[in-house]
């Protein structure tokens, strides 16, 4: 970090917040919220002497509440810039001045009760979002007692109580007493890997290491100390960390398999009782501790939703952010110019985070050396003489790469190339076929059902399937050989939200008994939220159909991910058993239903467009046919 903020190329910008971002790859402008610290940070040289004299005492954030600091304080231990900083909500009042003792003592005139936050204008061609994590709060776990017992601390708490930097200098006490505790417990997974309705169910990736570290460090501090670790399972992969553990065992640390129950406290003593089911004996054990550690698990920043608004992004179910492809792409964001680096992507050790944080750094160097960025030729394109300005495309852009579109300025929609993945939702959802997605345009999609449906229609199944998840389902369905009915006809779109509801209609039209629209599962999907806009377009066809009397079932929606080759192979299997019920009679009925209600439509469209002057569809859609 020092070396950061000496660095001459580097400007850093601390107790800021960003407080809007525009623009897209290359060409991002950022308002920064410089928030007013009360300190000349140029002025400041950290003497201290205001924190002296300041009369406010406020829990110290830092040391975990175990200490306290003044209203007038330096953040942290070496902090960068290493000047103070003066929190308005604890001063007594700088406005009008109530206190004023700081600025009295500074003898390099550095508090400036006047100073106002400063909004900073910036222009940048890349973002890399490195906001961190936060960690799990055990309170709502009853059982572990945490905020009842004074001596159940958390991970981050036992680390300020050890460090020599901490409220206690390194000397390891318990809070109740402040003695060095003899017998210490640790339990692990703490708001992680948890199916139940409190915690999380994904690992933490870190705790098991951290636990296994700082028994190493007790044992060395204090050789006498009897450490008991509670685990489900100790994951202990990468470099070294196999031979951290075994170290720590050597050392004398007990590692019992186990769920701790519930943990009991000695009003008198204040020692704690932990009930564990050891899981490896099968029975039921009472274990006595001086300290107890709950080793918790990390979660997404709580204020992720802020950041993921600013720049367009997306998160998994987890809440962390979602990188534009796990194994091709891992720090890229699915927003062009954007990167990732640590626990900001998901849970990582510093080992993890600083590898990802150079990657990050090495592609948005890359981006800018090059000056220049070539886009994948799949992206919209808006006909303008069919565009009526009716806004939907850029309502359902994901990345927000549509603007223009301004029905009573009667402006067309314009698409930035540089912002535009292909997704193509917005061709789906225009009503005009104004937009166009290139290489995967109406007519070639609709000449592609053409084709599979020519012959025996009665026995195909219609599969509309994404690029990235349902497709590439299929093909692991394929390479693991797993047997399934070979009826399916495949469509590949980039994404789900790509199917229109015309190419599902112009199926059944020509004679599909069963027809599937299949992609990632939600937060999954590589286009941020286009496959909502799938779902949405799917039950507003159901609705259409059954109106018409034909049966919504034979429209299928499944979310299939790429490592489902097995769900693959089973929904192809019951789509078979559904084809099978489909009636030579039905679907004829369908296809006259449909072909009637398009050329009704066409007729009456075509007597509108003889009375009206200007340019005219080109064709009309079996959906327009139904409305
Ligand atoms: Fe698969 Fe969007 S990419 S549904």
């Amino acid at each position: 970090m020092m070396d950061v903020g000496r660095h001459p190329r580097i400007n850093l910008l601390t107790y800021s917040e960003i407080e809007d971002i525009s623009g897209y790859i290359g060409n991002f402008h950022v308002t920064v919220r410089k928030k007013a610290r009360y300190v000349d940070e140029d002025a400041c040289n950290a003497c201290g002497e205001c924190e002296l004299v300041c009369p406010v005492v406020a829990p110290d954030e830092f040391q975990q509440g175990f200490s306290t600091r003044k209203a007038i304080y330096m953040p942290f231990p070496q902090a960068v810039p290493s000047v103070y900083i003066l929190n308005d909500a604890d001063c007594l009042g700088h406005n009008p001045i109530a206190c004023g003792k700081c600025a009295e003592v500074c003898e390099k005139n550095c508090i400036d009760f006047d100073m106002e936050d400063e909004l900073i204008q910036l222009d940048v061609g890349t973002v890399v979002v490195a906001t961190g994590m936060d960690v799990y709060d055990p309170t709502e776990m009853d059982e572990y007692g945490y905020t009842r017992f004074e001596n159940v601390v958390t991970s981050m708490e036992f680390e300020r109580l050890i460090s020599a930097g901490g409220p206690t200098e390194g000397h390891f006490v318990r809070p109740t007493d402040r003695r060095t505790p003899q017998r210490i417990g640790f339990i692990q997974c703490v708001g992680s890997r948890s199916l139940g309705s409190k915690g999380n169910p994904y690992c933490s990736n870190i705790c098991c290491m951290n636990t296994v570290k700082d028994s190493l460090l007790l044992k060395d501090h204090y050789p006498e100390t009897e450490i008991t670790v509670f685990y489900m399972d100790i994951r202990a992969f990468g470099k070294g960390f196999e031979d951290l553990f075994l170290r720590s065992k050597q050392a004398g640390v007990h590692y019992i398999r186990g769920l701790p129950g519930e943990i009991f406290e000695d009003p008198k003593t204040k020692n704690l009782t932990l009930i564990v089911e050891d899981t490896v004996e099968g029975t039921i054990k009472d274990y006595e501790f001086d300290l107890i550690v709950l080793s918790v698990g990390v979660i997404p920043r709580r204020d992720s939703n802020v950041v993921q608004k600013l720049l367009t992004l997306s998160r998994t179910e987890d809440g962390f952010f979602m990188e534009s492809h796990p194994k091709l792409k891992p720090v890229d964001a699915p927003t062009g110019g954007v990167f990732f680096a640590g626990c900001a992507e998901s849970p990582k050790d510093v080992k993890d985070s600083v590898t990802q944080a150079s990657a990050a750094a090495a592609r948005a160097q890359i981006l800018m050396n090059t000056g220049e960025i070539s886009v994948e030729a799949i992206t919209s394109v808006c006909r303008e003489e069919l565009c009526t300005s009716c806004g939907i495309c850029v309502k359902v852009c994901p990345f927000n790469a549509i603007r223009g579109a301004d029905a009573k300025a009667k402006t067309p929609a314009e698409i930035i190339e540089a912002m535009c993945k292909g997704c193509g939702t917005c061709a789906a959802e225009c009503n005009f076929n104004a937009i166009m997605m290139k290489h995967f345009e109406d007519a070639q999609i609709l000449a592609m059902v053409d084709a599979m449906l020519e012959e025996k229609p009665l026995e195909k199944i219609v599969v509309f399937a994404c690029n990235w998840c349902s497709y590439a389902g299929a093909d692991l369905a394929g390479l693991s050989r797993l047997q399934y009915p070979h009826s399916q006809r495949i469509i590949r779109t980039m994404c789900s939200g790509r199917v229109d509801s015309e190419f599902i209609l112009h199926a059944f039209e020509k004679g599909a008994p069963i027809v599937l629209v299949s992609g990632c599962h939600f937060a999954d999907c590589h286009y941020i939220d286009a496959n909502r806009w799938t779902q949405k377009r799917v039950e507003k066809l159901w609705d259409k159909l059954e109106r018409m009397g034909i049966r919504p079932e034979r429209l299928q929606l499944e979310w299939i991910s790429a490592a489902e080759g097995q769900k693959w192979a089973k929904t192809m299997r019951e789509l078979e058993e559904m084809r099978q019920q489909v009636t030579r009679e039905e679907v004829e009925f369908t296809m006259r239903v449909l072909r009637e209600a398009r050329e009704k439509a066409e007729a009456k469209k075509r007597k509108k467009a003889a009375a009206r002057v200007g340019p005219q569809p080109k064709r009309t859609t079996s959906l327009e046919a139904m409305a």
